[in-house]
């Protein structure tokens, strides 16, 4: 498929997720991929919620863009969802501000206070959400459709981009001068939080930066997948 075929039936999806299964809502994470969707849903005028999940400990080129995006896009402002704060003070006082590096469980309990809980509290009430996921992303990502029913959260869940490739995503960004992180520009291809997110070097994949010290075929923070294949590697 062509990059205007792909754009066009993208949008049609995106029509079709407003018109057939709201409310609805799309997570923006403000990375790349999900600009694309931010400015579609606005293009077409889709009453389609946003809202991204703001673990504390985002970068602050992720907060400059979230106050531009707002700026941008008033027809759609995000709404933030906080971790508990309960939650988040028990962890760090219990283990450690930066707990995460010791060991997996570590890291799976400070994803989900900080991204999991929130995400539920975000889908609540829905009938479907919307990400930004690609399949060529990650060895995780590479069986999904552009939609199915997510167990977990007990609501459909769509993925426009899917078939996109890195290249497409970067095209429409620059053609319709929609703003970015402007970490993508010190080679940050994929962004999540600021101590589990580095740089990536020529030729590393582009999820090579997120939670570098884990195994590649099964990391992911548990927003996508069932928090229970990750397995351990080597310490930062
Ligand atoms: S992650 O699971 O490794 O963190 P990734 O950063 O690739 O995911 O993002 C994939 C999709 O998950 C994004 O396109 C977006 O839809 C959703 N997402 C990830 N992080 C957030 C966030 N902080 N807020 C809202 N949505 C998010
Ligand atoms: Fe915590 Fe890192 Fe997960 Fe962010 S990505 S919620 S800092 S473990």
């Amino acid at each position: 498929m062509n990059f205007e075929a792909k754009l066009a039936a993208t949008s049609r999806l995106l029509e079709e997720i407003a018109r057939e299964h709201g409310p609805a809502v799309f997570a923006n994470s403000l990375g790349a991929e999900d600009m694309v969707l931010t400015d579609l849903i606005a293009k077409l005028k889709l009453p389609i919620g946003i809202f991204s999940l703001d673990t504390g400990r985002l970068p602050a080129e992720t907060y400059a863009l979230l106050q531009q995006v707002g700026e941008r896009y008033p027809s759609h402002p995000i709404q933030v969802y906080f971790p508990d704060t309960a939650a988040v003070e028990a962890y760090v006082n219990q283990n450690g501000v930066n707990a995460f590096y010791g060991s997996v469980e570590m890291r799976k309990s400070c994803c989900h206070i900080r991204k999991i809980e929130p995400l539920k509290r975000a889908l609540s009430g829905k009938a479907a959400w919307i990400t930004g996921l690609r399949r060529e992303q990650s060895p995780t990502r590479q069986d999904l459709g552009d939609r199915e029913f997510d167990k977990d959260n007990g609501l459909m869940k769509f993925n426009p981009l899917i078939e996109w490739t890195e290249k497409e995503v970067w095209a429409y960004l620059r053609d319709n001068q929609v703003p970015y992180n402007a970490l993508h520009d010190k080679h940050y291809p994929s962004i999540g939080c600021a101590p589990c997110t580095r740089a990536v070097s020529v030729g590393e994949d582009v999820r090579a930066g997120r939670w570098w010290w884990e195994n590649p075929d099964s990391k992911e923070c548990g927003l996508h997948v069932q928090q229970s294949a990750v397995s351990f590697i080597k310490k930062p």
